[in-house]
């Protein structure tokens, strides 16, 4: 959409013509703003898919990375090249103590430390022990395996990883691959507009009138909510849930929703990570937790149905990719874009605040934000 240039009235309701311009900033590189954030934690995949012993290989942000499980149970997670030859270690064999490259044999430690190269002789001198392997941080939560790649500068603490306030009786995950960017896919998670449109299935949106909506943000750390509220929308899947659900949805850096819905004991968490895989596909993974017994029996139901909800931002988001190729500036207008370049704020800050090595301070505001959907 395009228009006339209106006056500024708020550095948030500006509207934007093109993606941010950080090359204004002759103190931020400009390549970094299109980058996603180098440090920050990103999901790569389900706990359960990593069993003892074995090992998995993972793409993050154009990092090849494997991941394996100590006999302890604490994941690891390396760079999957070999410095011998450059060889995949996923492709080898973890024998619970160390992993070994297929290729000459050569071991390393969880750690990422050269531990034997078994065709050296004993009269060679060469001291492996210097080699390494880099190591990434790793670590578990809400069911899933997180990493951060660590790449850039380092900085003060980066957005917590989600974790769960229940109990869950069940769960459902689907994971799906975006031929997309991942800031034009991170932005599907905070862009209130494209629902009536993309997600027009009979399931979770059967009326098709666009409704006016007002809903309070504030900020939280390294992101913003919308805070709970009694939700008014006619989806059968709040109705399920009796009563008046209350929902609150938080965004946080760098590419998270955590929808959390309550109604009275009654507890449903609707989280979705976006994570990139390489500069032009990044991963969606969404995962349904609830609290209710009795809805494990509806599981073979809802798993198609999470399933095109996704497949549904994966077409659109990939169509929209190919404009943007050809073009690649956007047109952020109105409040109910204001999440969108809300994000590109916070992501500038985390950039900001690492390249001057102080604390991120979240530049939000509260707001009241009106849009039809
Ligand atoms: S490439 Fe790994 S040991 Fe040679
Ligand atoms: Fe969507």
């Amino acid at each position: 959409m395009t228009g006339a240039p209106r006056p500024a009235r708020n550095p948030l309701t500006a509207p934007v013509t093109s993606l941010p311009r950080p090359a204004e900033d002759a103190a931020l590189d400009p390549e970094a703003m299109r980058q996603p954030l180098g440090n920050a934690w990103y999901c790569v995949g389900q706990s359960r898919s990593l069993g003892r012993t074995g090992l998995r290989a993972v793409e993050l942000n154009g990092e090849q990375i494997v991941l394996g499980r100590a006999p302890d149970g604490i994941p690891f997670a390396l760079r999957d090249r070999c410095p011998h030859r450059g060889m995949a270690l996923s492709k080898g064999r973890f024998d619970g103590d160390t992993l070994m490259c297929p290729f000459h044999g050569w071991r390393f430690g969880t750690d990422g430390r050269c531990r034997d190269v078994p065709t050296l002789s004993e009269h060679d001198a060469a001291d492996f022990s210097r080699i390494q392997v880099q190591r990434f941080p790793v670590c578990e939560s809400a069911g899933f395996l997180w990493v951060n790649p660590r790449l850039g500068p380092a900085a003060g603490p980066v957005a917590a990883v989600p974790e769960l306030d229940f109990k869950p009786a069940g769960s459902l995950v689907v994971e799906l691959v975006v031929e997309a960017s991942y800031d034009l896919t991170t932005l599907s998670l905070v862009d209130p507009g494209h629902v009536a449109f993309v997600h027009d299935s009979w399931w979770f949106r059967p009326s098709k009138q666009l409704r006016e909506k007002v809903k309070t943000f504030q900020p939280v750390p390294h992101g913003f909510v919308m805070t709970s509220h009694a939700t008014t929308t006619s989806s059968p899947v709040y109705r399920l849930l009796g009563g008046v659900p209350e929902v609150e949805i938080e965004f946080r850096l760098p590419g998270v929703r955590l929808e959390r819905i309550r109604a009275g004991e009654k507890r449903v968490a609707n989280y979705t990570f976006a994570t990139p895989l390489t500069p032009d596909r990044t991963l969606l993974t969404n995962a349904l937790y609830w609290s209710m017994p009795a809805l494990n029996l509806l599981k073979p139901i809802a798993w198609p149905l999470m399933r095109q909800f996704l497949t549904q931002d994966q077409q659109v988001l990939q169509h929209a990719q190919d404009g943007l190729d050809r073009k690649p500036t956007m047109v952020l207008f109105g409040q109910g874009d204001l999440p969108s370049q809300w994000y590109f704020r916070l992501k500038r800050e985390a950039l900001e605040s690492a390249r001057a090595g102080r604390a991120f301070v979240n530049p939000l505001e509260q707001r009241e934000l009106r849009w039809r959907s």
